[in-house]
């Protein structure tokens, strides 16, 4: 078992994330709010929430922690997750696990490289995911699956899809389905596209808040306390996908920054793991230039520097 040489002290964390949340709402740069999901384009962009749990089950939260927010990207760890537990390494055929070095929704890629994405966490990369665990079902049960298994994580049936924001998305996710349709000619849909993109809208618009997520990554983090829902080789392999490729464009940038593997999704949420130490989620819906949180980012980086749990010393 990883035993912590230099355990953070609950207290002082507390009375660091505390800290922390007045200077970030003292400070005005919050970012932009996603403006292509019209529904998201509503959210009032200065807010702030993290959440912390520890190896021995330990949690620490500070500002609007029960506050439920779009997770959007960030269900594609909980997607892949499945997706390995039902068609294992196979999936690896499809979609490849390099970072991309474009955005999230970019189509570039994809020609050159055959209709193969680069990895699961680009959304063509997650469509393929997606569409790999609606094969032979319905996309009812596919979602169930994704919810039944988050629901597991963090020990808590209250999680929902927003079905208002999953409408919002349908009706402008225009480059969503450009992406499917091109997977399409490729044959990398084994589905309608209409069905997997449908699949992917609803498990985008999945709400949770910190507090719960912070408690659904305790698996991938392998802390001692979380409920077995992923053997430690998934969980490695979902951490090294999350450390180079979690953040798109932006992944290097906060591998510099923070040193840990993160997820981030356009709501404003990011999942940062401590493997072994922690769970992290930190939620601020303005994004900066990679469409990712700029706050949070700049939180995990702040949060960090407190603790020493960077993986790279
Ligand atoms: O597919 C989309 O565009 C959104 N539902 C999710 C994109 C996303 O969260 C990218 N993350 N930063």
């Amino acid at each position: 078992m990883f035993v912590d040489p230099k355990p953070v002290d609950p207290q002082k964390l507390q009375a660091f994330v505390d800290t922390l949340t007045q200077e970030i709402h003292a400070q005005a740069d919050w970012g932009k709010v996603a403006d292509y999901i019209p529904e998201l384009a509503q959210v009032d962009p200065a807010q702030f929430a993290i959440s912390i749990v520890l190896a021995d089950g330990t949690k620490v939260a500070a500002g609007a922690h029960h506050k439920r927010f779009s997770i959007q990207s960030v269900s594609k760890v909980f997607t892949l997750a499945c997706v390995l537990g039902r068609v294992g390494e196979q999936i690896w055929t499809r979609v490849g696990r390099e970072p991309s070095g474009t955005r999230f929704d970019s189509i570039l890629l994809l020609e050159q490289e055959h209709g193969r994405p680069r990895n699961p966490f680009i959304n063509a990369g997650a469509l393929v995911t997606t569409d790999a665990l609606l094969e032979h079902r319905a996309p009812k049960d596919a979602l169930s699956e994704i919810i039944g298994f988050i629901c597991a994580a963090c020990e808590d049936d209250d999680i929902h899809i927003d079905r208002d924001v999953a409408q919002s998305e349908e009706r402008t996710g225009f480059r969503n389905i450009a992406l499917a349709n091109y997977l399409q000619s490729y044959g990398n849909m084994r589905n309608d596209p209409a069905l997997t993109l449908g699949t992917y809208f609803h498990q985008c618009a999945i709400e949770m808040t910190t507090d719960q997520l912070a408690m659904a990554g305790r698996a991938i983090a392998q802390l001692p306390q979380a409920p077995y829902v992923m053997t430690r080789a998934k969980a490695r392999r979902l951490n090294a996908l999350m450390m180079t490729c979690g953040h798109y464009d932006g992944s290097g940038d906060f591998a510099f920054r923070v040193g840990l593997p993160g997820k981030s999704g356009v709501g404003g949420g990011i999942l940062v793991i401590a493997p072994g130490r922690a769970s992290i989620a930190i939620w601020s819906p303005g994004l900066n230039a990679y469409g990712n949180s700029q706050v949070g980012t700049y939180a995990a980086e702040r949060l960090i520097k407190f603790t020493g749990w960077s993986v790279f010393g």
